[in-house]
């Protein structure tokens, strides 16, 4: 395997110990930065997933890591704040300050550095039976002006967080999903990533932990074991108007039929699949609007929460449905407080001061194990004139379904024109003929 190992770069070392606490932040919560372009620095870009490796004294690994990742950060310029992202560079090294730790005094640590003095570490702990990623840390240096070009000022910054990257002892955390951290101004997002530390042997363990976002895995049901009869798919849930108003009038207007499709396993283990619809009727409606987000929340006795968040692309001009997140009982579930969001959705999208409309149901897939799907939704977010649906952009199923009839008035249309036109030309000849007698 190869390994990047220590390479000399000291004055790093330095860096790391420029810890600004005012910056720590903790919180897990997934933001809306993954929709920003990765591409902007194409040239620094490679996304590639390194391994990195901390060996003992005794040349026995005590940390191994594989997984690739983005950053996100804003930094000062003279003409405002600017947005930046870049991946880590495929020649990123492992630093010597990274360590397998002391006793219990520290833990141990993977410190890995690139471009012009730029640093992640990642700094584990453990108890009895689970062992995680405690801190992450970044410290970044505005002067490398490859990745912050026209930066005010030259500092070299330094943010960190907790994380949620956690595993059992002797297992490999693997998370295929990608896992962002926020810390303070810079977003970290891992994706790929294959991570254990306290190894007992020079390999990851074959066992793994999975991460939150990649469950719950796809449990294949035992064939012998009695289906459940599915549940029958329930009639089309009622349309009805959401409309969200804030300081400036409607953000929202919006009607629709919604239903959700959540796949979980029940007390007996075995994985079922249920429809539920949501009756406006006995649903308390609540939203806000801000100039960024169009949020619409729906609540009844079993969803604890479903929560729609609109954004919005100002230079493409246009609102879409970005974000689902549904908390709710399932009663007979193994786990009955059920979960899922999803942050990076682009659904029910059209221009803003337009409003889009769907005839035909639409499912949106929120997570393996919860889709939405929306009936007979006609909605328009952000801009609203006067409380009314601006122009229509009708959905794509719509189109296509449309196309058929339009193909039919088509070629029957142009078969009329033919026959006519044979008939003309039948009737001229005819004319000619008599003329000649
Ligand atoms: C790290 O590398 C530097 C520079 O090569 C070296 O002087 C130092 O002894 C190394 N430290 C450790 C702990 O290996
Ligand atoms: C930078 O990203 C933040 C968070 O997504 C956003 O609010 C802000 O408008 C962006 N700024 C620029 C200049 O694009
Ligand atoms: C190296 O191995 C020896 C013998 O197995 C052990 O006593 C020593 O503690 C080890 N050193 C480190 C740094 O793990
Ligand atoms: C590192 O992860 C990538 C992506 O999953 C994989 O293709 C590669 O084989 C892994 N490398 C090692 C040494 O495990
Ligand atoms: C380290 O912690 C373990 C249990 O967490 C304990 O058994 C052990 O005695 C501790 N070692 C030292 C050197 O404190
Ligand atoms: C170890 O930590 C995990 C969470 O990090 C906790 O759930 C568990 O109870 C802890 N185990 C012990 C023995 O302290
Ligand atoms: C940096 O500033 C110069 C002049 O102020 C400008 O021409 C250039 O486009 C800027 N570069 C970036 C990447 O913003
Ligand atoms: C974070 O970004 C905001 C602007 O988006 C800026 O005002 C603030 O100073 C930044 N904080 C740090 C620590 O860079
Ligand atoms: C519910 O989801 C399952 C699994 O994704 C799918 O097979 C089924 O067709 C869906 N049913 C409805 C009514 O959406
Ligand atoms: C909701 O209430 C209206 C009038 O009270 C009723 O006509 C309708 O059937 C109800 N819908 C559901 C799904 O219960
Ligand atoms: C309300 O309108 C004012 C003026 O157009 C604007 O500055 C403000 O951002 C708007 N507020 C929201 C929540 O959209
Ligand atoms: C916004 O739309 C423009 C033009 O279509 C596109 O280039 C850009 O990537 C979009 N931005 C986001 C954050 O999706």
């Amino acid at each position: 395997m190869a390994a990047p190992s220590g390479a000399r770069r000291r004055p790093l070392l330095l860096l790391l110990l420029a810890v600004d606490s005012r910056n720590i932040q903790l919180c897990f919560q997934k933001g809306f930065w993954s929709f920003l372009s990765f591409l902007e620095l194409a040239g620094l870009m490679h996304g590639a997933s390194a391994v990195f490796v901390v060996k003992d004294g005794n040349g026995t690994a005590c940390i191994m890591a594989n997984f690739s990742a983005a950053f996100l950060t804003n930094y000062d310029t003279n003409s405002g704040f600017k947005n930046v992202t870049f991946d880590l560079p495929s020649d990123a090294v492992v630093l010597n300050s990274s360590s397998c730790g002391k006793d219990n005094a520290s833990g141990p640590s993977l410190v890995v550095a690139f471009g012009r003095g730029h640093t992640l570490t990642l700094t584990f702990a453990r108890n009895a039976t689970r062992y995680r990623v405690q801190l992450m840390r970044f410290v970044y240096n505005l002067s490398d002006a490859q990745i912050f070009p026209n930066a005010s000022s030259k500092e070299v910054k330094t943010v960190e967080s907790v994380t949620d990257i956690k595993a059992d002892i002797n297992k490999t955390y693997r998370c295929v999903s990608s896992d962002q951290i926020h810390m303070s101004n810079v977003t970290v997002t891992l994706h790929d990533a294959t991570i254990q530390a306290y190894l007992s042997s020079n390999s990851f363990s074959k066992e793994e932990t999975r991460c939150e976002q990649d469950r719950p895995s796809p449990t294949p049901t035992p064939p012998v074991t009695p289906h459940p009869s599915p549940s029958p798919t329930p009639e089309s849930p009622s349309v009805n108007k959401y409309n969200v108003s804030g300081t400036n009038g409607t953000c929202l207007l919006a009607t629709m039929g919604l239903q959700l499709n959540i796949t979980y396993e029940n007390r007996d283990n075995m994985t079922v699949t249920r429809v539920f619809n949501i009756n406006p009727n006995k649903t308390r409606v609540n939203g806000s609007c801000t100039a960024q987000l169009v949020t619409l929340e729906l609540r009844d006795e079993d969803v604890t929460l479903l929560v729609f968040h609109f954004g919005m692309n100002a230079t493409s001009s246009q609102f879409f449905l970005q974000e689902i997140q549904l908390d709710m009982t399932l009663p007979d579930a193994r786990d009955p407080t059920f979960k899922a969001a999803n942050s990076s959705l682009r659904a029910l999208q059209a221009t803003i001061g337009n409003s889009y409309r769907c005839n035909a149901e639409e499912r949106l897939r929120v997570t393996e194990a919860l889709s939405v799907n929306v009936f007979r939704v006609w909605v328009q977010a952000f801009q609203v004139e006067g409380d009314k649906f601006g122009s229509v952009e009708e959905c794509q199923l719509d189109e296509n379904n449309m196309m058929i009839p339009i193909a039919v008035g088509g070629a029957l249309a142009g078969l009329v024109l033919i026959v006519l036109i044979a008939y003309l030309i039948g009737r001229k000849r005819s004319h000619a003929g008599y003329q000649t007698i």
